[in-house]
């Protein structure tokens, strides 16, 4: 039975999949952050919100970052959260117009279950073909509001998954050309401060080289958001077989990675 992969947070904080928890902390968050809400659910009685927030200058890029989509992947929300409510402390966030999907499949997280209550992939089916069959309710309510999520996400999209099964980082990275460029290595050596990356060779049938598994596309949300001409779009796999505050760590620091990345990149 593919549940009840849970964990303990750090400091005593409780269980990885404490879904009550995760909402009270976000909410502190957004009060002190003066994020804007925008409630794209109820899915399944739960709300998936879309937070937002824009830079002080008025031509910073638009970013996209989105958590939670598998469930039993909890530092991907967890270490999103611990970003924003760190950057708030620093200027970060005045680089970039930024929005947020800090929870895509709450009946997941709440199960420490990759997949939803109704036993579907949130993170497929995004593009058009035979695939598009196998898109969940939480995709259907994404595709909705596709053109706003676009936009949000012009100039860059991140997707915060982890790999349960393994001890070591890699990415999914989605560049323009033929070889993966600042973008996708900064990523890499963001996680690599907290695992080692995955040696170079195959991985789940894809070729990874320097940590990078490049311009896979999958029907992924992040690899349709590519698809559609987003320039940089991305998705972390921290190593689930590594300690969880580790993990929360290692996404807070490639989240930020990829904002800063972003916001230097559209500036020159
Ligand atoms: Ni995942």
């Amino acid at each position: 039975m593919d549940s009840g992969h849970v964990w303990l947070r750090p400091r005593g904080a409780g269980l990885s999949n404490d879904l009550s928890a995760f909402w009270h902390e976000l909410n502190a968050v957004v009060r002190a952050g003066g994020w804007r809400v925008f409630e794209m659910g109820p899915v399944m009685g739960h709300p998936m919100p879309l937070l937002g927030r824009a830079a002080s200058r008025p031509d910073a890029p638009n970013l996209l970052i989105a958590a939670g989509f598998h469930g039993e992947e909890p530092a991907g929300p967890w270490g999103l959260l611990r970003f924003l409510g760190s950057a708030q402390m620093r200027t970060t966030l005045e680089l970039v117009n930024l929005a947020v999907l800090p929870l895509v499949n709450a009946t997941g997280f709440a199960a420490g279950r990759r997949f939803n209550d109704r036993g579907e992939n949130p993170n497929r089916g995004y593009s058009p073909g035979p695939d598009a069959r196998a898109l969940s309710v939480e995709g259907k309510v994404l595709k909705r509001h596709w053109a706003v999520l676009r936009r949000l996400g012009a100039h860059g999209v991140l997707a915060c998954h982890e790999d349960r099964s393994v001890t070591r980082s890699y990415v999914y990275t989605y560049e323009p050309g033929r070889r993966p460029g600042p973008f996708s290595r900064s990523l890499a050596h963001a996680l690599s401060r907290y695992s080692a990356l995955h040696p170079n060779g195959t991985l789940n049938g894809c070729p990874v080289r320097d940590g990078v598994i490049f311009n896979r596309h999958d029907g992924s949300f992040e690899s349709e958001m590519a698809r559609q001409g987003v320039p940089a779009t991305a998705c972390l796999e921290t190593p689930g077989m590594s300690p969880l505050a580790v993990r929360i760590q290692a996404q807070a620091h490639a989240i930020e990675t990829f904002v800063l990345q972003r916001a230097k990149a559209t500036r020159q």
